[in-house]
């Protein structure tokens, strides 16, 4: 087990390569009452059960279960269940489920302790760490939420036998991310025939933790975790949500380097690096032409927009973030030309 320390409003340790029933009964150990969020297909593949003091309330998948419905009847459940002050709630799963959980946790009883188990790798990786929690609201993604860290993130690599293989490229696609921003080794690692989870997970979180200690709520440097999240947020709208989020980024990276070889001159081998590196993860490195005109009015809008200036995250070279302000749409058309298909 390796345990990696985040920076917060507390502190907290994310635990890479935990045995799932040590960790509960250590939990169960602590609080009075503990409440565990988890999707019904999850709590069935691995058996969940409730006991004496584990409470299990039984989600719709994905995305179904960000909503305001979802967590009134899981505020409903709390207050039946007689959930109070020490006790605390699990959240099960993908990023939905914990970023649901952390949600509930953060607003029933003005707060109370939550753990993160996340099943998928995006979930490992990328949603469980860095203190984000939230549902959606009917005008938009992730648009209501708050910053409260868990008090421990517990990862059991075990889970990702069950992932499906579309999910676990997925999740690839922002482990891949934090090789191209800030560590080498992970892109050595992913090129090898079997892959190591368990480290690729430690460093790719490493990373994230490292710029969300520095940058709790997401300034300058927290920036840097978007690369390839400025169009890939833009796809992923227009495709209605068909692609995957990781699916979406791997097309965004691709362009994300194109722009980074024209505007900080990222050479042309890093470039191919991206797209060999991608499809070898069967990730998507192109999109429709077509769709130009509609996700240049999509990053238009997109919150990392300030003051209506395009800017985009690029590297200058492998592990070398820069900050690309003001690019012109016409550059930009001109960049997509080289991605689309
Ligand atoms: N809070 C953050 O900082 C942050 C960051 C990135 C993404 N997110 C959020 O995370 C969500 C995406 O996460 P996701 O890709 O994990 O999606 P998800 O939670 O919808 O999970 C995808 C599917 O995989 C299933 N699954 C999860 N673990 C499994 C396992 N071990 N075996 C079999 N099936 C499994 C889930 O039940 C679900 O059907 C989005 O809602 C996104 O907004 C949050």
């Amino acid at each position: 087990m390796k345990s990696i320390n985040v920076k917060a409003e507390k502190n907290y340790q994310v635990k890479v390569g935990v045995d799932f029933a040590t960790e509960i009964a250590e939990i169960l150990k602590h609080h009075n009452k503990v409440f565990l969020i988890a999707p019904s297909s999850l709590l069935k593949k691995f058996k969940i059960k409730e006991s004496r003091n584990l409470s299990i309330f039984s989600t719709p998948e994905g995305e179904n279960q960000k909503t305001l419905t979802t967590l009134d009847r899981v505020w409903t459940k709390c207050a039946a269940i007689g959930i109070k002050r020490g006790d605390a709630i699990i959240g099960f799963g993908g990023g939905a489920t914990t970023d649901l959980a952390g949600f509930a946790a953060a607003t029933w009883l003005r707060g109370i302790s939550w753990y993160a188990f996340p099943t998928s790798l995006a979930g490992m990786v990328d949603a469980a760490v860095g203190g984000k929690t939230g549902i959606n609201a009917k005008s938009g993604k992730n648009l209501i939420g708050s910053f409260y860290s868990p008090s421990e993130v517990l990862i059991d690599t075990n889970f990702l036998g069950k992932l499906s293989a579309r999910d676990l490229s997925a999740g690839m696609a922002e482990v891949i991310k934090c090789g191209f921003i800030s560590d080498y080794k992970i892109l050595n690692l992913v090129q090898d025939e079997f892959l190591d989870y368990e480290e690729l997970i430690y460093r790719s979180i490493q990373v994230k933790a490292y710029v969300v200690s520095k940058d709790f709520k997401e300034s300058n440097l927290r920036e840097i975790l978007n690369y390839g999240h400025t169009l890939g947020h833009a796809i992923e709208k227009d495709s209605s949500y068909k692609l995957r989020h990781g699916e979406a980024v791997s097309i965004g990276m691709v362009f994300a380097a194109e722009l980074s070889r024209d505007l900080a001159n990222l050479s042309d081998d890093a470039v191919l690096m991206h797209r060999e590196i991608l499809q070898n993860f069967n990730l998507p490195i192109t999109y429709p032409k077509k769709r130009w005109p509609r996700l240049l009015q999509a990053v238009s809008k997109d919150k990392k927009v300030k003051q209506t200036k395009l800017r985009f995250i690029g590297i200058s070279k492998i592990g070398k973030p820069v900050w690309f302000e003001d690019v012109s749409p016409t550059h930009l058309s001109k960049v997509y030309e080289r991605i689309s298909s």
